[in-house]
């Protein structure tokens, strides 16, 4: 039995994988600014991290107390769960005490993971996520929101889009607060939205007519291989839309609830705070600004 694990001071250390991503980032300034000393990592990161280069994972990992941790791409590509059972037992070794891993819903593989994680350690915590709101501004699908028409291979299934600003606070929750240990927190935002709802609503918030196109997944595969996009990522795009885009992530969740004590913040929040920097304008008036 593994002694319960104390949670992350001021000062103390926290190793952040994927620390310049959607949520990694939200997490390091979160943790920062309760005086977390916050290492940085990935492969572009002030430390040196690649989840394909397994020597730099122990350095990274030296003499911190805390960890985040994102998998790229997914932790449903096959190198995944390997990389994870020794990631986590060198996290153990190190004695790393609070451990949050970030992992996605509705996927048999990143459920695997999940597994061998907190096989490693019971005590330590996984948050599962639905898509994120904001893959609509920071993510793949801004160009083509910009240009007016967001194409994808989905059809009238709904997600329940969440804000990765609940995320980091899970995640920030977890590592700092009481009460966390061993949970496995699926969380979502509080509404289903199909991509033409979400669409719709950025539209009405940005004030521009923006339009959602469901295309064939064989096209848009070639699309993106056209546009020399890695073969991973057009194999993981295809799984996420045409396995795990089935139905089977279409509710609710209470995760956010469970961990945080109040509900997930709403898509039309999300909407109206990103579309208020400008992000969403027509190409010409964002570049004439
Ligand atoms: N996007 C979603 O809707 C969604 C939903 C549920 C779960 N997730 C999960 O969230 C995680 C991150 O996805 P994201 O969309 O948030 O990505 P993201 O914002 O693009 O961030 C990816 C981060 O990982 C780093 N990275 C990329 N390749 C790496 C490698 N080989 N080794 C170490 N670091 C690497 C990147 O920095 P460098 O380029 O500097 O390495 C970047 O900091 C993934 O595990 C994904 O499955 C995403």
């Amino acid at each position: 039995m593994n002694q319960p694990t104390k949670p992350l001071t001021p000062g103390e250390t926290a190793l952040i994988v994927g620390a310049g991503g959607k949520t990694g980032r939200r997490v390091a300034e979160q943790l920062s600014g309760k005086g977390v000393q916050v290492r940085a990592a990935s492969r572009s990161g002030s430390t040196r991290f690649d989840w394909d280069d397994p020597s730099t994972w122990e350095p990274a990992l030296r003499g911190a107390d805390a960890a985040y941790v994102t998998y790229s791409p997914d932790l449903a590509v096959p190198e995944a769960p390997e990389a994870i059972r020794e990631f986590a037992r060198l996290a153990a070794a190190h004695d790393l005490g609070r451990v949050v891993l970030l992992s996605g819903r509705g996927e048999e593989e990143a459920q695997r993971c999940e597994e061998i994680f907190q096989g490693v350690r019971r005590d330590w915590t996984v948050v599962r996520s639905s898509w994120f709101n904001q893959n609509f501004d920071e993510g793949y699908f801004l160009p083509p929101l910009q240009q007016g028409t967001l194409a994808l291979p989905a059809g009238d299934i709904a997600e329940p889009f969440i804000d990765v600003d609940d995320i980091a606070d899970v995640a920030v929750a977890a590592l700092t607060g009481a009460g966390h240990e061993g949970r496995i927190y699926e969380v979502t935002g509080p509404r289903l939205l199909t991509f033409a709802d979400a669409v719709r609503e950025i539209g009405a918030a940005a004030g521009r007519d923006l339009s959602f196109v469901q295309v064939p997944a064989e096209g848009y595969s070639r699309e993106m291989e056209a546009q020399q996009v890695p073969e991973v990522i057009i194999g993981l795009t295809r799984y996420l839309f045409e396995t795990v885009l089935d139905g089977r992530n279409a509710h609710v969740t209470d995760g956010v609830r469970r961990a945080l004590g109040r509900e997930p913040r709403d898509f039309a929040d999300y909407a109206a705070r990103a579309a208020a920097t400008g992000i969403w304008a027509e190409q010409a008036a964002r570049s004439a600004s």
